[in-house]
Order: structure tokens, then C-alpha cells, then sequence
């Protein structure tokens, strides 16, 4: 529910998500993050309120978080035993399909959207693609890291993958951020329920066992990645973002001139 700008990242994931096609959503949540799911339900009273009082700009800025009845769900992660765990607590949810990951603690600025790319990609190739970008070397044991085969330039070939590689270990400096296109089967792996990095269920171990069946791709996707869960990164996508608003536009510069030359 942390804000950038003026809507909780959340609002980021699930308006991505959209652009990319997707209609069902389901959050998986756990204990004391029930705003999330209470945030895209109706504010009766405080829409009634607006709208006797004319507000309507106010009312419009309630509309990013209406969402269709019946799309969205929510499951319940009740310990922290991973992402992977995180993912498989949605078997349910997701059955047959192939489905998107997104970690909202990560945001991407771009016209595109990060997920529609790799939906892209999907539809060409089939099989998984997870979103990708280059870290410094010392950053890969903060992310999932890429064994590199065949690579365009854009669309690269995952020969393996590891979970947070200490730099002197890790295969290539070609991180996974957090968006992914997957194949239901990653279930099956997940549902070993196998510890890894950290003693974690990690996702980065389920997808690395299904390299050699399907195709598995990572795309160097066009955008910014802006990590959230990261203090400075945090900062960086208030500033990102405001600038890119017009109506905050000139303030946010004057602001960065004033703090930059003190
Ligand atoms: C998770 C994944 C990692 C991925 C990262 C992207 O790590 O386990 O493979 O690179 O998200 O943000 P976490 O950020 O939960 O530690």
C-alpha cells in the first residue's frame, strides 16, 4: 500500500496488468495486509459523500481502484516460507493457465508495460519468459541470475538460473526483476515445497527445473525498473514519477534545483 505519487503500488501492478490483457487478479496476501484487498472494494460512504458534494474531481480519482465484480481474489500466504511458497498458495486460482507474476514492490515507467512484453514474447514463443535487466556485479546476490545460451540482444535463452549467486559464483550479471509469464506446470515443481537460498521455497529453483521442456526465455524489456523495496530506489520512483505528471511537473523540478544546489 506504499504510495509513489498519489496511488499505492499495488495500483501500479494491477493497471499493468490490465494493459497487458490480463482480466483475473488474485493477490496473495497475509497477515495485517487486508488493506490491500479492502482498497479496491467500493468507499460507499466516502463516494456518496463526494458525490452530494459535487466533488467530482475527487470522485474521479477514486477510479483506478474500481475493478470489475468477481475479477479479483485474494489468497492467503499464512507463513513466510518464500515467493515460491507465496506462488504455490494460487494453484487453485491459476489451474490450468498459463498466468503472470507480478512483485509490486517492483514499478516499471514505460508507454508499454512490462507484462505486455513478455505477453508479446509469449505468443511468439511459447513457454516462460521472465523479465530481465542488467545489475552491477556486486548486486547478484540480490537477485534471481540468468545462465545466458543464445542472446539477440533483446531476447535472451535461459540455459540455467540461480537464486542470489554471490558474484564470484554467478553465471552472468542478467537479473530476474520481478515479472514473470509462466507455464502452470511450475505447480508441480513448487509443490515439493524444496528449500533453497536462504531456506526459502524459492521460485528461481521450481523455474530452473523446467529448463529443457518448454522454451524459457528472459526479455530485455523496454522501461525503467524502479525497486521499491529498496529505500533509495523507493525515493528514485517518487521523483521518476512526479516528473512525469504534468501537473506536478514543474514543482518536482524546482524542488530537485533547491535541494541539488544547497
Ligand atoms: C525475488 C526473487 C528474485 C528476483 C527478485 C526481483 O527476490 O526471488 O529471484 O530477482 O524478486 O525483485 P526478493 O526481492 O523477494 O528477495
Amino acid at each position: 500500500m506504499l504510495p509513489v505519487v498519489d496511488r499505492p503500488l499495488i495500483q501500479y501492478a494491477i493497471d499493468e496488468a490490465r494493459k497487458a490483457g490480463i482480466e483475473q487478479f488474485c493477490l496473495i496476501t497475509g497477515r495485517g495486509k487486508d488493506s490491500l484487498i479492502d482498497y479496491f472494494d467500493m468507499a460507499f460512504e466516502l463516494e456518496t459523500t463526494l458525490r452530494e458534494r459535487g466533488k467530482t474531481a475527487l470522485l474521479e480519482a477514486l477510479q483506478p481502484s474500481s475493478i470489475e465484480a468477481g475479477s479479483l481474489t485474494a489468497v492467503r500466504q499464512q507463513e513466510p516460507l518464500g515467493l515460491g511458497h507465496a506462488i504455490w498458495c494460487a494453484r487453485s486460482f491459476i489451474g490450468d493457465d498459463p498466468f503472470a507474476i507480478l512483485l509490486p514492490d517492483d514499478i516499471v515507467q514505460g508507454e508499454q508495460g512490462c507484462v505486455k512484453q513478455l505477453v508479446d514474447v509469449y505468443n511468439e514463443t511459447g513457454g516462460n519468459v521472465v523479465a530481465v535487466s542488467e545489475v552491477p556485479k556486486e548486486h547478484t546476490n540480490r537477485y534471481g541470475i540468468l545462465d545466458v545460451g543464445h542472446d539477440d540482444g533483446k531476447l535472451v535463452e535461459v540455459k540455467g538460473l540461480v537464486e542470489k549467486p554471490d558474484p564470484a559464483d554467478a553465471p552472468s550479471n542478467l537479473s530476474i526483476i520481478g515479472r514473470y509469464v509462466l507455464l502452470p506446470e511450475i505447480m508441480t515443481h513448487l509443490s515439493k515445497l524444496e528449500r533453497g537460498a536462504g531456506g526459502e521455497v524459492q521460485l528461481t529453483d521450481a523455474m530452473a527445473k523446467m529448463i529443457g521442456g518448454a522454451p524459457f526465455h528472459g526479455l530485455r524489456y523496454e522501461g525503467i525498473r524502479y525497486d521499491c523495496g529498496d529505500k533509495a530506489g523507493y525515493l528514485e520512483a517518487q521523483i521518476a514519477f512526479a516528473l512525469e505528471r504534468p501537473d506536478l511537473r514543474e514543482a518536482m523540478r524546482g524542488f530537485i534545483k533547491k535541494y541539488a544546489d544547497a
